[in-house]
């Protein structure tokens, strides 16, 4: 057994190629590339890169890839990737270009790495030294971090950005790409874990090491302290399980926050989902260790935002339980009373991941929360509507959705918004109670909205749906199959951006 991921020392310095030494040096082609700005590259490799684009082997098209000897240079091996015309690369290419350098050395076994940012792109010195460091570090993360036979994982131990421009700022990417990239494979890895070691016990106990390492107020509250709370929901999903609900609470005060708003943000912490007595079927149900991925990017998220100083008050709110069938389970046709005192008739005990966060969206509201967002691994339906690569996103007002969704285009994490029309309601009403948990056939994802849209009130608020995006099922050339630690930059993104907030209530 070894650790999920690795840190990793990045440099930075505007060098040029032939000077930097590493084990594999990574420069981006374009489309129509003259490479009039990296002189000597293709006679470096003996006239190889203009032989491959002469015959169309290589393009210059996103991700494509060309390895050469450039055994003349101080880095013997270069890596070429393919990232599109100039004119139109953007952040998400530049990320994904150095996880591919990243991948690409540590399948080589070569622990040294240097990644090029080439001139005349859109992308400024800052933000590309940012999402540069944060694609390096994703790319040192280890799925099979369990397996005690075959080779150890080989690791990038050092790497070296080549990024011209004002070196202060420069700098400042790099660091805070370095903490967004760490607390993405934190995510990661707590996703990864198995349901028998990640129980709500242990995700809390993990959730108290990162906070204690991060400089962040936590409290764990126990079943007493949620039953105190009256959170009806949280402990209706926990009863058929014999291990306890946790609910964690984390608070991010800075000093001379910026102004009154309070980000309030909530994660589906459930850490496995069997789907209780609305039992799923036994294909596929070994992925829901998952099932507490929003949780993981609400702590991860609060732990960067906690490193890197964010000028803005934050709330971290994860509800924690296992979803079980057993003797004490509750039951399809059982009322629960949520902390807020609506009542909910259970139709499904499977859409148990609203229920905790009703409890879990009222409870950020009771601590100051004037600016709300969930995340969750919430329904199938999404996946349905919006396939593996993109997440929902749901909430009112318009604005504040809007806010959320250029977070995530500049974490490089794909969302797209979703209605939230009053007709939709009409699937929720209860024959007994004030709503049902779920709303029938059509509309699944949307229904589960506004099931959380009823604990969210007059709130700004989003509920962002990551039942697609948590797990990579295939791989990529940018992204290894597996926990993918989406959200996490998106919240933080968010927190970063919170002088744009508006902060009036509608
Ligand atoms: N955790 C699941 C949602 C899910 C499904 C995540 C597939 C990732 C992949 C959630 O708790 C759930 O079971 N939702 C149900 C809701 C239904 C019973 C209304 C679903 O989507 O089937
Ligand atoms: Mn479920
Ligand atoms: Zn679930």
């Amino acid at each position: 057994m070894h650790t999920a991921y690795r840190s990793l020392a990045i440099s930075a310095h505007a060098q040029p190629a032939n000077e930097i030494s590493s084990d594999l040096l990574v420069i981006p082609v374009f489309v129509d590339d003259d490479l009039a700005d990296e002189p000597g590259l293709d006679a470096a490799t003996g006239g190889e890169l203009g032989r491959a684009r002469q015959r169309g082997e290589f393009t210059g098209k996103p991700y494509e890839t060309l390895a050469a000897a450039t055994s003349a240079w101080k880095s013997p091996r270069t890596l070429l990737v393919g990232l599109g015309p100039r004119k139109d690369v953007t952040t998400e290419h530049l990320r994904r270009l150095a996880t591919m350098g990243g991948l690409g050395a540590r399948q080589r076994r070569l622990s040294r790495v240097a990644v090029v940012h080439r001139t005349g792109t859109s992308v400024a010195a800052e933000l590309a030294s940012q999402v540069m460091a944060e694609g390096l570090l994703l790319a040192n993360f280890e799925g099979a971090s369990l397996r005690t036979s075959g080779p150890a994982p080989s690791w990038i131990e050092s790497a070296e950005l080549r990024i011209p421009g004002d070196r202060q700022s420069v700098e400042q990417g790099l660091a805070r790409g370095r903490v967004l990239g760490e607390c993405s494979n934190e995510a990661r890895s707590l996703s990864n874990a198995p349901g028998n070691d990640l129980t709500p016990r242990g995700f809390a106990d993990k959730a108290t090491a990162i906070a204690n390492a991060a400089g962040l107020a936590i409290e764990v509250l126990d079943e007493q302290r949620i039953t105190s709370l009256k959170m009806g929901m949280l402990l209706g999903v926990a009863r058929g399980s014999q291990e306890p609900p946790r609910l964690v609470v984390l608070k991010h005060e800075p000093p001379g926050a910026i102004h009154g708003a309070v980000l309030g943000l909530v994660g589906k912490g459930v850490t496995f989902d069997t789907g209780g007595i609305s039992i799923k079927p036994a294909e596929n149900m070994d992925k829901m260790k998952d099932d507490m991925s929003g949780g993981a990017a609400v702590i991860c998220a609060m732990a960067a935002i906690s490193r890197l100083k964010v000028p803005v008050r934050c709330i971290g709110i994860v509800p924690m339980t296992e979803n079980m069938p057993g003797g004490k389970a509750f039951k399809p046709g059982d009322v629960l009373t949520s902390a807020s005192g609506k009542t909910v008739e259970i139709l499904n005990t499977d859409a148990e991941g609203r229920l905790i966060l009703g409890d879990g969206i009222w409870y950020a509201k009771e601590l100051g929360a004037t600016h709300l967002v969930d995340i969750a691994t919430l329904t199938g339906a999404c996946v349905v509507a919006l396939g593996k690569t993109t997440s929902g996103l749901f909430g009112t007002p318009d604005s504040w959705v809007e806010s959320v969704r250029r977070a995530s285009v500049r974490a490089g994490d794909r969302s797209w918004p979703m209605p939230l029309f009053d007709d939709y309601k009409e699937q929720l009403k209860s024959e007994i109670a004030d709503f049902t948990n779920t709303g029938g056939r059509g509309a699944g994802a949307i229904t589960a909205a506004l099931f959380l849209k009823e604990f969210s009130g007059d709130t700004p608020w989003v509920h962002i749906d990551i039942a697609g995006t948590a797990w990579a099922e295939e791989a990529k050339p940018y992204q290894p199959k597996g926990a993918t630690g989406v959200g996490v930059r998106t919240l933080v993104e968010l927190a970063l951006d919170a002088a744009s907030w508006s902060t009036g209530s509608r």
